[in-house]
């Protein structure tokens, strides 16, 4: 696939045993990858990292600048990333300051990295105690899919994944939510071809990013399920994964919906049960989150900074399943339906 964004071209492979060919590859880079991955890397210079979200904040970033510094990287190197976001975001983060920008390619290995976030080109790192606060666009010069990692991951994982590319699909339209629904699988099923699943995922995030790379319209719409999902992140100090988060968030979307007044349509309401069907796979209690603080969650999502100093932003299904963004008033009433919302999802008093 080759993506043609306002702020670069880039391909995208996917094909068994890529990973393998990218470490054995020589030349002037640094790789800089999940430390779970370090035996995979053969002998190039490497910058290894946990996967939490203490990594994708400003003192990571200096990390990895550091390390492509001490290597001797010029303009001419390139930064190869080989893990999940947390990985691409600090490396992506890390590529575009060092010397004002120099190429990356990311090899994504969760289901999360490889139907979503590998392609768009925005990196985002937390600071001060706000997920995702400063960031850039700064899309990698290629992506290599290796759809064999996905055999190793855990039911969670392939849970996070498929909520993402659940959301993706329905978002672009129905359509590609109908094909979605024919490739999905059931996320406890090991060995499971999950190729069909990123390709879809990934050929409709494409039509976003190319019509609208900056965030202005119709990308917009893609946030469905994350202001909320960021609420949920925040408020379980990180427990409740980004996936998870953004399917519960697309739940508490749903029924604010409805409390806006919408009917949910035939497809919203497939979406509705999906998402509670992979939500059931998780090997954890599903109401787990229940504990989360109703006060810390209201906080989180107040502060999220895509609302403006009027209105909270939200992206909720009108009644023909079209997602669209509306502007709530910052006020006591508003604030009641959202608590009611999360209440309903996450079964707080
Ligand atoms: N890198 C994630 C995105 O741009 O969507």
């Amino acid at each position: 696939m080759r993506i043609r964004s306002a702020s670069g071209r880039y391909q995208v492979r996917m094909a068994p045993g890529l990973l393998d060919l990218l470490t054995v590859q020589p030349g002037n880079r640094l790789l800089v990858a999940d430390e779970r991955f370090a035996d995979r890397l053969g002998g190039l210079p490497a910058v290894l990292v946990p996967a939490t979200e203490d990594t994708k904040t400003m003192a990571g970033a200096e990390r990895v600048v550091a390390a492509l510094r001490k290597v001797g990287c010029n303009r001419a190197s390139t930064l190869v990333a080989v893990g999940g976001g947390v990985v691409q975001d600090v490396a992506a983060f890390a590529a575009s300051i060092y010397m004002r920008g120099i190429p990356w390619i990311y090899a994504p290995t969760t289901l999360l990295a490889m139907a979503d976030s590998c392609i768009g080109g925005k990196s985002s790192i937390n600071v001060a105690g706000q997920k995702n606060l400063v960031g850039t666009v700064h899309p990698p010069a290629e992506v290599l899919i290796d759809p064999d990692l996905t055999l190793t991951l855990d039911v969670e994982q392939r849970v996070a994944g498929l909520c993402e590319a659940a959301k993706i699909c329905f978002a672009r339209g129905p359509r590609a939510f109908d094909r979605y629904m024919v490739v999905s699988i059931d996320p406890a099923c090991d060995g499971a071809n999950l190729a069909p699943v990123i390709a879809l995922s990934l050929a409709s995030k494409k039509w976003f990013i190319e019509v609208d790379e900056f965030d202005r319209n119709e990308r917009l719409l893609l946030n469905f399920g994350h202001t909320f999902g960021h609420a949920i992140e925040d408020a379980s100090g990180f427990q409740v994964s980004h996936g998870v988060a953004v399917g519960l968030g697309m739940l508490v979307a749903l029924e604010l919906a409805q409390l806006q007044g919408a009917r949910l349509g035939a497809n919203a309401l497939r979406l509705h049960r999906h998402v509670l069907e992979l939500l059931h796979y998780l090997p954890f209690p599903p109401c787990r989150q229940s504990r989360l603080d109703p006060d810390r969650l209201l906080a989180a999502f107040d502060k999220d900074k895509k609302h403006s100093r009027e209105a909270y932003a939200v992206i909720i299904p009108d009644d023909s399943d079209r997602l669209t963004r509306r502007l709530l008033p910052r006020d006591q009433a508003t604030r009641q339906a959202i608590g009611r919302s999360f209440a309903a999802v996450l079964h707080m008093p």
